[in-house]
């Protein structure tokens, strides 16, 4: 049993659907030029017409109808709203656009959640520095404020930021997302603190002006998996779980939810790995200023994107691993007994969503959580009748209830990702995360149900009519 209100929802997000890059006068993003530099992306594919949701968006609606969702997450290309990232120059046609989506949506009874930053940066931004540049929090505010002016009387579920833990790490540590830096040092902690800088404005703006009239929640997208120690009897590898979980979930929450802060761990951790490092009287981990707003309390719920877990102990020599951290000295395998979905790094963990739900409530004073994304992926030959998705959004779903029901957790709505297959970053179309299958072969792009979305279908309709 889910709560009375709960959010049955699937994801999207502008870039990976869209396509349209050029179109109205929208301006590039990091994504657009990332996807030219040969090599960067799957087959060199981009996203310049992916599913052409900008101009097809009636087949979406179509396929959110057929799933009988009750909210519908999708995001704002910034750059195809404010060509040059700025408010001096106001794209209409991106106005209209969206505002287009967010009226059908409600005309057949979808609540919006509407993610204002997912991944694409407009390039005249990344020009002048980007994420790690200061200014950057003042002009997402402003961003973040025209689109709350423009939006807010419709929209009441804000998402700032998506995932910043990616942005910063994918996109700035290990170069395979746009925009491509591979800095090991300092850049994806700036980048991190400036996307909490960012989302802390946003928040504030919304409370001081939009917030008594428009009656919205505002968060931003946090991912984590759920990390166990690979020994659960042994004090490093416990202590290690707690550092990976600290360096993922903490680096955004404990500044959110918790002390305003990084957590200790992170910390101390960062800074004896800096001496070793011969990093001088300036710790790599910036730290917030008492001149600027506050960053605690700056959310009205917790947004997880959950997909995987992992068992953790510290670096050296780990057999199997499959990544090794080191300002966090951990190594990271996937337990033989966890079935992995299409993707190497997804290994298919319903019960590791309970168990993160039950730290979350435990650690960040009980929050209300949507969980904000969770998916299976697909690659190789296609599957219509993709029976192990069925039987992940089935069991992910019994370990919801569980979570609700038994350990108390406040879940408030759960959004599928994807509502179809899409533009799968540096992968390009080769994982389809879909619950419908989108046919990328043909001009038409027919959206097509796959099994598991008929799953999902039936389990919201069940749902709702036990309510
Ligand atoms: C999280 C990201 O927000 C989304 O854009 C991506 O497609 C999924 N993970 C799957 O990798």
């Amino acid at each position: 049993m889910f709560p009375p209100g709960f959010a049955w929802g699937a994801a999207t997000s502008a870039y990976q659907i869209e396509g349209g890059w050029q179109a109205d006068s929208k301006g590039p993003s990091i994504w657009d030029t990332f996807c030219r530099e040969k090599g960067r992306v799957f087959d060199d594919q981009n996203g310049d017409f992916a599913c052409n949701s900008y101009e097809l968006w009636e087949k979406d609606l179509e396929c959110i109808q057929q799933l009988g969702l009750t909210h519908y997450r999708l995001s704002l290309s910034w750059a195809r709203l404010l060509p040059d990232g700025t408010t001096q120059h106001v794209n209409k046609r991106g106005v209209q656009y969206y505002n287009k989506v967010i009226d059908d949506l409600l005309a057949c009874d979808v609540l919006p959640m509407v993610t204002l930053y997912h991944f694409d940066l407009p390039q005249a931004l990344q020009d002048r520095g980007g994420w790690t540049s200061p200014d950057i929090a003042i002009l997402f505010d402003k961003y973040a404020n025209f689109c709350f002016q423009t939006f807010g009387d419709r929209v009441k579920l804000w998402i700032t930021i998506n995932e910043p833990y990616v942005c910063a790490k994918l996109g700035h540590e290990d170069g395979i997302h746009a925009p491509g830096l591979k800095e090991k040092g300092t850049a994806p902690y700036v980048v991190g603190h400036n996307m909490l800088r960012a989302h802390a404005m946003a928040w504030h703006s919304y409370s001081s002006v939009y917030r008594e009239k428009q009656g919205g929640a505002v968060s931003l997208a946090i991912n984590s998996d759920w990390f166990e120690p690979l020994d659960p009897g042994c004090d490093e590898d416990i202590a290690a779980a707690a550092r990976a979980l600290a360096f993922t979930l903490g680096w955004f929450a404990w500044p959110v939810f918790v002390t305003g802060d990084y957590p200790e761990v992170m910390k101390s951790a960062i800074d004896a790995q800096s001496e070793k490092l011969g990093y001088r009287g300036t710790s790599r981990l910036p730290r917030f200023s008492e001149d600027e707003p506050t960053i605690l309390g700056t959310a009205d719920f917790f947004a997880l994107n959950y997909y995987t877990s992992r068992k953790v102990k510290p670096r050296g020599g780990c057999e199997k691993t499959l990544s090794t951290k080191s300002d966090q000295d951990t190594e990271e395998v996937v337990d033989p007994s966890w079935p992995i979905s299409g993707l190497s790094w997804l290994a298919v963990v319903p019960d590791g969503l309970r168990k993160l739900l039950k730290y979350i409530k435990d650690t960040l004073s009980s929050p209300a959580v949507y969980i904000t994304e969770n998916g299976f992926s697909q690659v190789g030959p296609l599957q219509m009748k993709d029976v192990h998705r069925c039987e992940f959004y089935k069991s992910t779903i019994s370990e919801l209830s569980k979570a609700v029901q038994e350990d108390g957790v406040d879940v408030r709505g759960y959004f599928a990702w994807s509502l179809m297959d899409n533009f799968e970053w540096a992968d390009g179309f080769s994982v389809r995360f879909g619950l419908f299958h989108v046919d990328f072969s043909h001009a038409e792009l027919n959206r097509n149900i796959y099994q598991s979305g008929q799953e999902y279908a039936n389990i919201i309709s069940k749902y709702k009519s036990d309510q």
